[in-house]
């Protein structure tokens, strides 16, 4: 059965969603990997290493996409990719299936069953299949050493015949994968790290990193279906942002990660919170391309706001493509066994992962 790999088109995008490595196991379970030329590149796995471990690699992306049963991809496909993907054959890649209603009906009408893989559901088996935690972790980690790289003080601290230099002081906002990643690096780095949190689950996970969990008088969580947040009230808010704007006035770097699925990202730091911060100080704010946790921010941008550098990087996981592609690849891998039964494709909606993550099938929107 015919697995096309394809190169993302974006410019943005810098990692490949399989890597050579995966590409035995994709034989194992009966799959053959035809890989566009140039897809790894960027991520640094040449296309001799895909022909060394076993796959073929074609010029372009029709010869790739000629007879194949499965595609996958990174990105969601542009308008003209869905055009070019055979009718008939299952799709697996990210595709914002909760803001994008309108690629979901293409790929229905294209008569494509497509898998999203922001949907994996939040259940043991599929961890090894959840791209989100993988990238979140990635995205965790890079952020605090873009936000240490730009901070005008050291994080860990020093004593040196030059005198004693205090550690760092970090506040994460937002415990889930990715916030817990960074609260780890940032204590690899030294700093003394803060944490915050609506769902009350995380402050063990916190506190066994060695980060403070802070917590209001009066109770503020939010725990949604899922493992996930769901909004606050107006009033468990206000106590929220009472909260940060306590701790966040003797942070050097904060670190932002809160999300709500399909909902704008909450706002915890205000302007004027940004106003209280040290000049000099780091504001990293992950939710940047779901509308930001902070006021000032602006996406793929640097803002400097009183002295005070707001960075909304976009794509993190892009910035380390060869741990972030051999993650995703993981990921797609587990998922792809999850359809099929003696190297025959199945499609079961009993199963809880193909059923969550199958958005059209047969002509029709599923999602
Ligand atoms: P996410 O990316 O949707 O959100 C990041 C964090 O922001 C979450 O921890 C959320 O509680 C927090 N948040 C939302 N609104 C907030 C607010 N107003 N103030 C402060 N924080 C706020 O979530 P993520 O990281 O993708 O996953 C959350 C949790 O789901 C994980 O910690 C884990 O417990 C669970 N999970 C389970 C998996 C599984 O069982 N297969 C896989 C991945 C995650």
């Amino acid at each position: 059965m015919k697995v096309a790999v394809l190169g993302e088109r974006s410019p943005d995008e810098s990692r490949v969603v399989l890597v050579p490595s995966t590409v035995p196991e994709m034989a194992k379970a009966g799959l053959e990997v035809t890989v566009v030329a140039g897809a790894g590149t960027r991520s640094h796995y040449p296309d001799e290493e895909y022909r060394e471990a076993g796959a073929t690699v074609v010029p372009d992306a029709a010869s790739a996409l000629q007879g194949a049963a499965i595609v996958l991809k990174v990105q969601p496909p542009t308008a003209e990719e869905v055009a070019e993907l055979p009718s008939g054959c299952r799709l697996v890649s990210l595709l914002s299936p909760l803001t994008n209603a309108d690629l979901v009906k293409s790929l229905a009408d294209a008569n494509i069953t497509a898998f999203a893989l922001e949907l994996i559901p939040r259940i043991s088996r599929a961890q090894s299949m959840d791209v989100l935690s993988s990238q979140a972790t990635v995205a965790g980690y890079k952020a605090v050493l873009m936000g240490a790289d730009e901070l005008s003080k050291f994080l860990p601290m020093f004593m040196t015949a030059a005198g004693t230099i205090r550690p760092g002081k970090a506040l994460v906002l937002g415990a889930g994968v990715a916030g817990l990643q960074a609260i780890a690096t940032a204590k690899r780095l030294g700093a003394k790290v803060e944490a915050f949190d609506v769902r009350a689950a995380v402050k063990e996970q916190v506190e066994s990193l060695g980060a403070k969990f802070l917590e209001t008088e009066d109770e503020v969580t939010a725990e949604g279906e899922g493992g996930y947040a769901k909004e606050l009230s107006e009033e468990q808010h206000q106590r929220e942002l009472e909260l940060i704007a306590d701790h966040i006035k003797d942070a050097d770097l904060v670190i932002t990660t809160a999300q709500i699925p399909g909902r704008p990202a909450p706002l915890l730091i205000t302007e004027e919170m940004v106003d209280s911060m040290r000049p000099g100080s780091v504001i990293v704010d992950l939710a940047s391309e779901s509308g930001g946790n902070c006021a000032v921010t602006k996406m793929a941008t640097t803002v400097v706001h009183n002295g005070v550098k707001v960075i909304g990087p976009v794509n993190l996981p892009g910035d380390i493509p060869v741990h972030a592609s051999q993650m995703f690849s993981k990921n797609v891998v587990t998922f792809l066994k999850e359809m099929l039964d003696e190297g025959e494709l199945t499609l079961d909606f009993e199963n809880e992962v193909i059923e969550a993550t199958c958005v059209s099938h047969a002509g029709e929107v599923r999602k």
